[in-house]
């Protein structure tokens, strides 16, 4: 298996996704809060790039049936029923509901990988199952950091990191690794038990800090809390 990271979230080439795996991260914090969301039995979550979108894409469905998730500048957006703290997405909240997120970074992430021939959410909080699942898969994979605005994204960079290191020790034949999965790699075993420390020097991290979001990293970094694998189909991120 071939595994390469986009360090720098520009569009990828859609036609060099189209045979592979892809994995989109935004630890902090919307694939962190995909991942929760969905273990706490949210039915969907449809990821949207724009607020006013989202509040059309609402009235289709009955009332009561779904949720506005999302933030903007790391705030919940007006209008909206919750902001983009996965501790806010309690299974007595998102139960049975569909949700629609919007957030700065990796809702739209989903939509500049949509070409990939299957699209996971990975996370620290299921970043066991995720490379299990690429693993049975057996397909070069290609995983999408969902970065800071277009720059290069510390947490993000770190937990695709450990993606390609339990790869790479799970796989029976030898890993091929582009220089850019060599640096994640490299960067992941330098925090390996320190996944807070990087967080805090991040410059999101440090952004949510200011903002009182300390919490959230602490969250965040939590490593396989649950196994669900939420996938990224016909515009609708669903588990499998
Ligand atoms: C994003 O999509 O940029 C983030 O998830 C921002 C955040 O909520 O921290």
């Amino acid at each position: 298996m071939q595994i390469n990271i986009q360090l720098i979230p520009f569009p990828p080439n859609p036609d060099l996704l189209s045979e592979r795996v892809v994995v989109v991260i935004d630890v902090l914090r919307s694939t962190s809060v995909i991942t929760h969301a969905l273990s706490q039995g949210a039915l969907e979550i449809i990821p949207m790039t724009m607020v006013e979108e989202a509040f059309q894409r609402a009235k289709i469905f009955p009332r009561g049936s779904v949720l506005l998730g999302g933030e903007m500048r790391n705030k919940r957006i007006s209008g909206f029923d919750l902001g983009n703290s996965p501790r806010e997405y309690v299974s007595e909240k998102v139960k049975g509901k569909r949700l629609i997120l919007t957030t700065t970074n990796g809702t739209k992430a989903f939509h500049l990988v949509s070409s990939g021939r299957e699209i996971f959410a990975g996370s620290f909080l299921n970043i066991g199952a995720i490379a299990q699942r690429c693993l049975e898969l057996n397909r070069d994979l290609f995983i999408f950091p969902s970065g800071n605005e277009g720059d290069f994204s510390l947490e993000d960079t770190l937990c695709g990191g450990m993606l390609i290191d339990l790869i790479a020790k799970g796989e029976k034949k030898p890993t091929s690794l582009t220089d850019a999965s060599c640096c994640a790699q490299v960067l992941y075993q330098r925090f390996e038990d320190k996944l807070l420390e990087a967080f805090h020097l991040s410059h999101h991290g440090k952004g949510l800090i200011r903002q009182g979001f300390e919490d959230d990293l602490v969250y965040c970094a939590q490593i396989d809390i649950t196994d669900i694998v939420p996938k990224f189909e016909g515009g609708v991120i669903r588990v499998i």
